[in-house]
């Protein structure tokens, strides 16, 4: 979305919740969401890549009105036009004092971090997949990383995290293994039963 030159500089006033927590902000119509986020409040888990949408380092969940949140570059979005909406960054995924969420967590575990830069973005988007997805495909995973670069780790533990984090969660949901389930049910009644 553009901001009208005539406009771009003057300040404006507005609710945004950012994290659960409400706030209000004073800022140009020009300022992007990033901006406001980093420079006006003080939020610093979306980090500042390329600046015009192409690294998705700055990947925040947005919601408006009853819509679910939705994966935007921060960097694209004038602040302005996301007046009362509800931002969730990086900080909302973990525990409230401070735990890593599982998809962190794989990521530590499966290297898939380095400089650090991205890694935000990338647990954004891919938080996002899991909560649509139990069982994404490595493709899907792909695609839904599509928007995310990295520098460093050369996206091959990225995705393994990912598949990692997926499986932990099936796991949970699912606590006694598929493998389990079917030996136990053939013991019982005969290997028919298993299938
Ligand atoms: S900083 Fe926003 S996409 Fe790169
Ligand atoms: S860990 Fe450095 S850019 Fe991804």
């Amino acid at each position: 979305m553009s901001v009208d030159p005539l406009v771009a500089d003057e300040f404006v006033t507005f609710p945004l919740t950012v994290d659960g927590v409400p706030r209000e902000v004073t800022a140009r119509w020009s300022e992007s969401l990033l901006t406001v986020l980093r420079d006006r409040l003080g939020v610093l888990g979306p980090k500042t890549g390329c600046g015009h949408g192409r690294c998705g380092a700055c990947a925040v969940r947005v919601g408006v009105g009853p819509d679910e949140p939705h994966v935007l570059c921060a960097c694209l979005v004038p602040a302005a036009t996301a007046v009362g909406a509800t931002v969730e960054t990086i900080a909302s995924l973990g525990g409230p004092d401070g735990e890593l969420s599982d998809v962190q967590e794989a990521f530590l575990a499966e290297g898939a971090v380095q400089c650090g830069i991205c890694t935000a973005g990338f647990v954004t988007a891919a938080t996002e997949l899991l909560e649509r997805h139990e069982c994404p495909s490595r493709t899907e995973i792909e695609e839904a990383l599509y928007g995310n670069l990295c520098r460093c780790t050369g996206y091959g533990r990225i995705v393994a995290a990912v598949e990692s984090a997926a499986r932990t969660r099936r796991e949970r949901k699912d606590p006694v293994p598929l493998t389990t389930r079917k030996l136990t049910a053939s013991l019982r009644t005969g290997p028919e039963a298993a299938e």
